[in-house]
């Protein structure tokens, strides 16, 4: 069986219940997060990295046998481990050497998340050197920064440069192109989650899909950039909106769906965005049964481009990790997107599901399991 990477997770091992949850939820905007406690089943499936929260100088043979089990299972993994500091220097050192633990950290620091990603960034450059400098990896965290401008510009009220947008759009085809729609997710979902990291993930289901479809170089650019855009007008709406972590109350609502015209707006004042672009940042949220907004279109009003990029923003959203809820499976979202019919296009659906695929398996063609 493949692994998902939704399947890999840090595994947390604490003894204090109320930390482990703030720490878990903390670790669950980057990677999954599975929290044990000592004494419990040792982890199974793919752990990528263990944070161990916990004393180790258990007196009890019981309690010793297990941690001795579990710094065994660690080693044999050959994954990083983070060590929270109990503050006993003698014994904080002897429990870092038992778990091969790479760092030792205060658990009251704010550092944990980002070098906990540190650690994670590095084992895996080591098990794939060749995707660091100038590769995919590298390529991204260029993607990651042209689009960081394209929002900075649209935050500022300022249409954000073509050039950039045309630069990102490139980087995006070829990248997807040269590992993948599952590598780019991968590597674009490493590292935070924000709009920018949707905006990539976007882009590159839109660069898939083009593929899938066969589309001309030229229409395959069109559709990447718009992509890569759709969701400029969202640098307008406050952070508190952004960012809430739940569900938003219906005047925040109205707020955040000012977003489509509002990125359109900001395009629309800078000659180089086709007026094709405009129409995906303005309608992608109109659905065929004239659902959407902000019109309330229906499907002969939506063009195809808006159609297709609606498919990747559903697929992409439904697949994100949030604070208040867990990622679902790309199997998942696309049921639910299928129980759509009415609203995302049917046949341009069917076309799409061997992306789906790809994006859970990295396969080129795999049935997805009837619910699975
Ligand atoms: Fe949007
Ligand atoms: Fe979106």
């Amino acid at each position: 069986m493949k692994v998902d990477s939704q399947d890999r997770y840090v595994c947390l091992v604490s003894d204090r219940r109320e930390r482990a949850e703030r720490l878990a939820s903390g670790i669950a905007l980057v990677q999954p997060c599975r929290t044990i406690e000592p004494g419990a089943a040792l982890p199974g499936g793919h752990p990528v990295a263990f944070v161990i929260d916990m004393a180790a100088d258990r007196a009890e043979a019981e309690s010793a046998a297990w941690i001795g089990r579990l710094a065994g299972l660690i080693r044999a993994r050959a994954v990083p481990c983070l060590y929270l500091a109990r503050g006993n220097a003698v014994q904080d050192a002897a429990a870092r050497r038992l778990f091969g633990a790479a760092a030792m950290i205060d658990p009251r620091s704010a550092g944990i998340v980002p070098t906990l990603l540190r650690l994670v960034e590095e084992a895996q450059a080591r098990a794939n050197p060749g995707a660091s400098v100038g590769g995919p990896r590298a390529r991204v965290g260029t993607a990651t920064r042209l689009v960081t401008r394209l929002f900075d510009a649209a935050a500022a009220n300022r249409p954000p440069s073509p050039a950039v947008a045309e630069e990102g759009t490139e980087i995006v085809l070829d990248t997807v192109s040269e590992v993948g729609i599952r590598g780019w997710l991968d590597l674009v979902w490493r590292h935070d989650i924000s709009v920018y990291q949707h905006s990539l993930s976007v882009a590159g289901f839109a660069a898939a899909f083009a593929a899938e479809l066969g589309l001309s170089g030229a229409d395959r650019r069109r559709l990447a950039r718009a992509a890569l855009l759709h969701d400029v007008g969202k640098a307008l709406i406050p952070r508190a909106i952004l960012e809430k972590p739940g569900p938003l109350t219906p005047e925040e609502t109205r707020v955040m769906q000012t977003h489509a015209d509002l990125g359109a707006d900001l395009l629309g004042r800078e000659a180089a965005y086709a007026p094709e672009i405009l129409d995906v940042v303005r309608h992608h949220h109109e659905r065929l049964d004239g659902s959407g907004y902000p019109e309330g279109l229906t499907a002969p009003r939506i063009g195809d481009l808006v159609r297709l990029v609606a498919i990747c923003d559903v697929h992409s959203a439904l697949t994100e990790r949030r604070v208040y809820r867990p990622a679902m499976t790309h199997a998942q979202a696309f049921a639910i997107m299928e129980e759509q019919a009415g609203q995302l296009d049917p046949d341009l659906l069917r076309a799409y599901r061997p992306v789906v695929e790809r994006a859970a398996t990295g396969a080129p063609s795999l049935a997805i399991a009837a619910g699975g």
